[in-house]
């Protein structure tokens, strides 16, 4: 037998399409007649329920909300999303971009792109790419980009030189790089790493008090670019 490596589904479940909770423990038509003895919690797995348009989308509302504050403020006519899994985010942030009357391209960068489930009509201004966070030089293509531009690193992979990267490559004065979910554990267990690393950036990042502290999946996380010093 061969074992797959497990760790491929941590915080993702094995099933990147969305599917309606189905409540196994009680029913969903509750009796009114014994409203007090419902239970008060939700009964099924938080994050496999957050969706967009029937699309997984591994945001949870608190983040959702944060990012729309930042559309809304940044206005960005790039945003680069490492880590696509379903693609429901891709399409949420092209979605919300265009509801805000913003002119966005949405790109997408993931090793294995056979779990996107975005269906070819909902694809217009949404690119896809294939590419290894590993190899930094798959970035290239990025460079042409519009400014604004809202970098997100969700698939957590090299995180650090990709930041430098972009930060020497990429980033204009006011262009945001956003770490997902992954500054908590590294707080807890590389902590002189993390200032460390942190701190080598200090004079090209700065982190936005706004949107730092607002939401679990964005704790600490969220950078910007500084003017250029000469
Ligand atoms: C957390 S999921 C992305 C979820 C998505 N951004 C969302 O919010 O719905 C992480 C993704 O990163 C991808 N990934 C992991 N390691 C990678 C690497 N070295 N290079 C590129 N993609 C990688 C995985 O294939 C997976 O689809």
């Amino acid at each position: 037998m061969e074992f797959t490596d497990l760790n491929l589904f941590r915080g993702l479940g094995e099933d990147p399409a969305y599917h309606p909770p189905v409540l196994k423990d009680r029913p969903r038509d509750w009796p009114l007649d014994r409203w007090a003895e419902a239970p008060r919690d939700l009964g099924f797995s938080d994050f496999a329920r957050y969706q967009w348009r029937g699309l997984r989308m591994l945001k949870d509302p608190e983040t959702q909300a944060v990012y729309h504050d930042l559309l809304w403020e940044l206005r960005p006519r790039t945003i680069v999303e490492l880590g696509v899994y379903g693609g429901g985010s891709l399409v949420w942030f092209r979605d919300l971009t265009r509801l805000m009357g913003i002119d966005c391209q949405v790109i997408g960068i993931d090793r294995d792109l056979s779990r996107c489930r975005i269906p070819a009509s909902e694809k217009s201004n949404i690119s896809l790419h294939e590419g290894d966070c590993a190899a930094v030089e798959t970035f290239e293509h990025l460079r042409s980009a519009a400014h604004p531009l809202l970098f997100i690193d969700d698939a957590h992979t090299n995180t650090f030189n990709i930041m430098k990267w972009a930060v020497d490559h990429l980033l204009e004065h006011g262009d945001y790089f956003v770490i997902e979910d992954m500054i908590p554990f590294w707080h807890r267990y590389s902590p002189r790493l993390l200032e460390e690393y942190l701190g080598a950036f200090r004079d090209v990042l700065t982190m936005d008090m706004v949107y730092a502290n607002a939401s679990q999946q964005l704790d600490r996380g969220v950078f910007r670019r500084s003017a250029k010093k000469d």
